[in-house]
């Protein structure tokens, strides 16, 4: 019954075609470790937020005065609205630790290397986008911070010459953030960047399977092949990946869970403080930081005393990632055979990077200025050096086949 019924459906619809090519006959190598469970979690997550995100649209009113008020009604009479918004809330930032997970795991193993940059830099613009639709996500419960925290960011674009003025007027809709804003940052945050999001999520995959994935020890498994041309250090993803992933799911889930039923707001880091209460354009909080995720690149922001000169080097911090394939110029993939220079960078980058994002919730003064200025030029030369240390440090060589 079922194989005549696909047979019909192959007959129009390459079904069994593409899930060949991408599930049972798309080969992974077998030494896949830890860090490859999150490109599977990131895509859980991003469904979670797409499922909740509708429910929440359906009580949810975007005006500025009723979106306050609209929130808390979801929050309190709407069945279930709770759990629907911190499954939301807390989904966000579980987003964030994903895919800063999986993007780490990239640079340990070197997979935006050849010929996997075009996975990368989808992966990047993937990541551009997700923070433009977490920005503009936080303005719609139109709390305080709702409301200081879009003025700080809206206000950068001011810095620019010539067009800052009439650029940040273009952005708001208005001469100050209004209702208009919230109207458009809604329409964008519900219907414009997650099709976005998606579309790109879909490029990121066909291109990653184009070229066949990367592993830790960072060597081609298409280089030996059985008798059927099968990778003899590959592996179906299904069955055998889609089930290993469900231990991540699990393992993920338990995590998830805790954090939604017993610490939703995470001590003000998930949901601050100040956004339980409605915004009020006539009074500034006492301190406005950003999420935890964009603490990192509002620190650099901060380091640089010039207004336009920081928002160029918040600018370049993220940019700079996008050619890092052209900056690692090593014979090697893996952190296991590159040589200690390349391991000693990165771990100066992931500690600065978090030094900025602790820094970036505090308030400032002097010493921690500069701290963060210190950890800024890190960051930097991590990038910027980066094409000498990989091509005259002594690598180890690398094995042939997978280690296992
Ligand atoms: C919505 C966000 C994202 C989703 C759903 C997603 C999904 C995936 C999936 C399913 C894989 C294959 C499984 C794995 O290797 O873990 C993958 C691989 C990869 N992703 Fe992502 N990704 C996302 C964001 C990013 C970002 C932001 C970057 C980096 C800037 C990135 C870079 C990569 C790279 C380099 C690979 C290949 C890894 C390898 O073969 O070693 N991804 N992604």
């Amino acid at each position: 019954m079922m194989s005549k019924f696909m047979e019909w459906v192959d007959a129009r619809f390459p079904a069994t075609k593409m899930w060949e090519e991408h599930l049972s006959k798309y080969y992974a190598p077998k030494n896949f470790n830890f860090f490859y469970f999150f490109g599977s979690l990131a895509l859980l997550v991003l469904v979670n937020q797409i499922v909740t995100g509708v429910w929440l649209t359906m009580s949810y009113t975007p005006s500025a005065e009723q979106a306050f008020a609209s929130v808390e009604y979801i929050m309190r009479d709407v069945e279930y609205g709770w759990i629907l918004r911190y499954m939301h809330s807390t989904g966000a930032s579980a987003f964030f630790m994903v895919v800063y997970l999986h993007m780490f795991r990239g640079l340990l193993y070197g997979s935006y290397q050849k010929p996997r940059e075009l996975v990368w830099i989808f992966g990047m613009l993937i990541y551009l986008m997700l923070m433009a639709e977490a920005f503009m996500g936080y303005l719609l419960p139109w709390g305080q911070m709702s409301y200081w925290g879009a003025q700080v960011i809206i206000s950068l674009f001011g810095a620019i010459p010539v067009i800052g003025a009439d650029l940040t007027q273009w952005i708001r809709g208005d001469y100050l953030i209004s209702g208009i804003t919230l109207n458009r940052f809604f329409a964008l945050h519900v219907v414009a960047l997650p099709i976005v999001i998606l579309g790109l999520v879909v490029l990121h995959i066909l291109a990653l399977h184009e070229v066949g994935s990367n592993n830790p020890d960072g060597v081609d498994i298409k280089k030996f092949k059985d008798e059927n041309g099968k990778p003899i250090d590959g592996i179906a993803f299904h069955p055998y990946y889609t089930v290993k992933d469900i231990v991540g799911v699990v393992v993920f889930l338990f995590v998830f869970c805790f954090v939604l039923f017993f610490f939703p707001e995470m001590g003000g880091y998930f949901l601050e403080k100040p956004n339980f209460e409605a915004a009020n354009p006539f009074k500034t909080p006492d301190h406005i930081a950003p999420v935890w995720y964009f603490t990192p690149f509002y620190a650099i922001l901060r380091a640089v005393p010039d207004k336009l000169l920081g928002v160029i080097a918040m600018g370049a911090a993220i940019a700079v990632l996008f050619v890092l394939p052209w900056l690692d110029r090593s014979p090697v993939k893996s952190m296991r055979y590159k040589g200690w220079m390349s391991k000693v960078w990165l771990l100066i980058f992931c500690v600065s990077f978090v030094i900025l994002g602790v820094l970036g919730v505090l308030s400032p003064t002097p010493g921690r200025t500069l701290l963060s200025q210190v950890c800024t030029f890190l960051y930097f030369a991590y990038f910027i050096l980066m094409p000498f240390y990989t091509k005259f440090e002594k690598t180890k060589p690398v094995p042939e086949r997978v280690t296992g």
